[in-house]
């Protein structure tokens, strides 16, 4: 009854309308459907984004919450993955062969681009943004996003490794930090002695993309190297390799390092230095102001310097990093860059880093007062960063870290001897980049 009522007044209405003012109401309902009825029961969108774990936090508290805030439409969720970067890589890759990945926002490892790229799991970013825009970046991390001339991934965050010590015990016994790989077993050896410290020196030594990034550099140190990228030279089974895996054996059997450290990952040596119970750690920047925050038991305490290395020879720094590429199976690409470009500006950048202590991938952060007051080692930090090592670039990248990883963990858990591990870990390098030749 109502509804017939009503329908009746509608159309007395309309017959009193002139044909422009029936066109005009016609118009007003068609442009209601279209517009305001969609925006009025659109959901926000959800950007899914796997990161590790450690990670996780000081991306939620900073980047994620001001993002939202200006974005009331895009919502970031953020998937906590393992600490181990291999297995955020496998997670990742299984669920891009899979098809119908839940990943919007990728993740990337600096080592990662070439095999994402080639797979062709990444979607090409290059004329997204100008050469001018890329320049304000180091000028490393780019080249860590780009495979074959196209750029996949923006870098986030930088990381170069560097050598933690305990200045105080230093300055007390009349020690300047040391540059070799001997003065750094002296050091240690005298400070256990006079029992200033239970040991001397920690390192990640665990079966993982971890050991590699740490190993390059003492082999660096040594002189020596493990796949040249320009001609895919394998360095594994040279001398120089076998007197890298000498040190961090005697490490151990001298009692410097404890015989656990080749269980450990970035996390475990970070806990067991900043328990108070060595002088010296191996580790990435983000471990700075964790150390001296003001429940730890060395706040106030540490010094960096670079990696130590042979008389004659350089230090090395392996080059880490991480930034973000957009899946080539989502949905919502527009979104995503709009995410990466917030995330990789400058203002959200600085904010970042303020909190959680990582390394700028724009180089005018590196100088920025704000930032320098926080962590007055960052000038010097551009240093490291500009001469670290990049990991081979090459897509067959995660294969050859594996082959790497396995023989040096038997060489170093006494399963295999050094060189018996190194020429087999030689051969399999040389078969699979053979076979990528071909
Ligand atoms: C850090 C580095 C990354 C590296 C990893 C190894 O996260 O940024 O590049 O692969 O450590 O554990």
């Amino acid at each position: 009854m109502l509804f017939s009522k009503l329908v009746n007044k509608a159309k007395k209405l309309l017959r009193k309308l002139t044909l422009v003012h029936r066109l005009g109401v016609l118009v007003l309902v068609f442009l209601g459907l279209v517009f305001i009825l969609p925006a009025l029961t659109q959901q926000p969108v959800t950007l899914n984004l796997l990161m590790t774990a450690p990670d996780a936090q000081p991306w939620q508290q900073g980047l994620v919450k001001d993002f939202q805030e200006k974005n009331p439409g895009i919502r970031i969720n953020i998937v906590e993955g393992p600490n181990a970067t291999n297995l955020l890589e496998d997670l990742y890759s299984s669920s891009f062969l899979l098809g119908d990945s839940p990943y919007d926002l990728v993740n990337m490892d600096v080592i990662w681009t070439p095999k994402f790229a080639a797979a062709g799991w990444l979607l090409d970013l290059t004329n997204k943004v100008t050469p001018k825009e890329l320049a304000a970046f180091s000028p490393k991390d780019v080249e860590g996003g780009t495979y074959e001339g196209k750029l996949y991934r923006m870098p986030i965050r930088s990381d170069a490794a560097m050598l933690y010590y305990r200045k105080d015990l230093l300055d007390a016994a009349g020690y300047k930090p040391p540059e070799t790989f001997q003065q750094l077993m002296e050091i240690s050896q005298a400070l256990q002695k006079d029992d200033k410290i239970d040991w001397g020196y920690v390192w990640q030594g665990r079966q993982y993309e971890g050991l590699v990034a740490m190993f390059i550099e003492v082999m660096q140190g040594y002189g020596g190297f493990w796949v040249n990228p320009q001609n895919l030279e394998v360095g594994l089974d040279k001398p120089e390799t076998l007197n890298a895996i000498a040190f961090l054996k005697n490490t151990i059997k001298e009692g410097v390092s404890p015989p656990g450290v080749t269980t450990y990952q970035e996390e475990e040596t970070r806990r067991f230095f900043q328990s108070g119970k060595s002088a010296f750690l191996r580790s990435w920047p983000y471990v700075w102001p964790l150390a001296n925050q003001p429940d730890s038991a060395i706040k106030g305490k540490i010094g960096i310097t670079t990696m130590v290395h042979a008389p004659g020879e350089q230090s090395g720094a392996c080059l880490g990093g991480w930034g973000l590429g957009i899946a080539k199976s989502s949905r919502h690409p527009e979104e995503a860059w709009k995410a990466i470009q917030y995330f990789t500006s400058e203002e959200a950048q600085k904010q970042f880093i303020l909190s959680a202590g990582y390394v700028p991938s724009r180089r005018d952060l590196f100088k920025d007062p704000e930032i320098v007051a926080k962590y007055g080692h960052y000038p010097k930090l551009l240093e490291v960063v500009d001469s670290a090592v990049l990991r081979p670039p090459i897509a067959q990248y995660s294969q050859a870290s594996d082959i790497l990883q396995r023989y040096l963990s038997a060489a170093l858990t006494n399963r295999m001897t050094p060189e018996r591990a190194m020429k087999a870990a030689a051969d399999e390098t040389r078969r699979l980049l053979n076979a990528g030749k071909a």
